[in-house]
């Protein structure tokens, strides 16, 4: 097969940041998904509709043109979010979720909540008016092992929720782990998983390995939830291959400037967009399943949320992707993930209006 054409993909989990660096990143996503949820861990976070509102006009205002491109936006859940902010989000025609970012778990999340008993009657709310809940799910507490911080999340914090709201829609962002995957396989309750093409690429030697296997320390791969074992990997590329449709295509494609990456203390992200499509076919592909890349990337996120499926297609041919130029905003380099061998290319995207 040389060619593949797909129904054009949404990516369901991704940081756009703002400013400079919005404009730099954004061309990368649009070319390629129609749509894309915006996670809301900007400094201050967005936690208002009306915040939402105003973010969204400047993804629009970056856009370039010619490309459409639609961003679903989400609220920031703290403490102090309100009922009311609920209702004001689902009111709108441009909030599609809440995301919940545990307190300290990850970057931008220090006004994340403490604890869910903080936010009760908010998830009540979003329950009752079908408003989905995303979940960082990790359990940040400083006894607990990095990584087993997902693990840990899905037992302690996920199952209570999901038993005191059991109508409520989740999606656990960005799984990592084998437990995460069984999870939401067997969950009762209405939740779904994204999962990132670098989790489905690597596992955590890619942290701790230089060329050719030599030793070293790989900055750039280093992303919340951290990267796992193999056999955690595989357990991913089963559930994202295996046409379940409660799995679907979240990038997380997070930029950071590249000093802040290579850095005594360096902040978690890995910006994948410009070459996102093409790492999860190459995931496909090596697992067999190319067949099954439609399902994942353009149909599994639109039915959970809800929404229409696009209606333009777009073409990956097999052929390595032209070199990137660096990407910079403001005079500082973005740090794009080193992808070394990449079998597929993006070619042509058809989308039709509307779609
Ligand atoms: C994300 C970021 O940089 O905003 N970082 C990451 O490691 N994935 C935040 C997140 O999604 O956890
Ligand atoms: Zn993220």
């Amino acid at each position: 097969m040389q060619t593949l054409t797909i129904r054009q993909p949404d990516d369901w989990h991704l940081h756009l940041r703002d400013a400079a660096t919005l404009a730099a990143v954004l061309p990368y996503t649009a070319r390629v998904f129609a749509r894309a949820v915006v996670m809301p861990n900007l400094r201050p976070p967005v936690t208002t509709v009306e915040q939402a509102h105003a973010y969204r006009d400047r993804i629009m205002a970056a856009l370039p043109p010619g490309l459409a491109f639609e961003p679903l936006m989400t609220l920031y859940l703290t403490g102090a979010t309100t009922p009311a902010q609920i209702d004001a989000a689902h009111a709108s025609d441009y909030v599609h979720a809440v995301k919940l970012y545990p307190s300290r778990a990850t970057t931008n999340s220090d006004a994340g909540v403490r604890s869910l008993a903080e936010c009760r009657a908010v998830l009540a709310r979003m329950e009752r008016l079908d408003l989905p809940l995303l979940v960082h799910g990790e359990l940040a507490r400083a006894d607990v092992d990095v990584f087993d911080r997902e693990r840990l999340f899905l037992d302690e914090v996920l199952a209570p929720l999901q038993r005191d709201f059991p109508g409520l829609r989740i999606v656990l962002e960005h799984v990592t782990t084998r437990d995460a995957v069984q999870y939401v396989e067997e969950a009762r309750g209405r939740v779904a998983a994204t999962i990132t093409a670098h989790h489905l690429l690597y596992n955590r030697n890619a942290m701790f390995l230089g060329a050719d296997g030599a030793a070293g320390m790989r900055p750039h791969f280093y992303c919340l939830p951290v990267l796992k074992r193999e056999g955690h990997r595989a357990a991913l590329v089963a559930a994202a291959t295996g046409g379940n449709a409660r799995f679907f295509l979240g990038t997380d494609s997070a930029p950071h400037p590249r000093a802040e990456k290579e850095s005594a203390c360096g902040c978690a992200g890995c910006f994948t967009a410009p070459l996102a499509l093409e790492m999860y076919a190459q995931a496909f592909e090596q697992a067999g399943a190319l067949d099954r890349l439609e399902g994942f990337a353009s149909n599994h996120g639109a039915d959970f949320y809800g929404l229409p499926r696009n209606s333009g297609t777009i073409t990956l041919r097999r052929q390595v992707p032209p070199a990137l130029p660096p990407i910079t905003a403001q005079g500082q380099e973005i740090a794009a993930l080193p992808v070394h061998d990449a079998a597929w290319s993006v070619d042509a995207v058809t989308p039709v209006a509307g779609g």
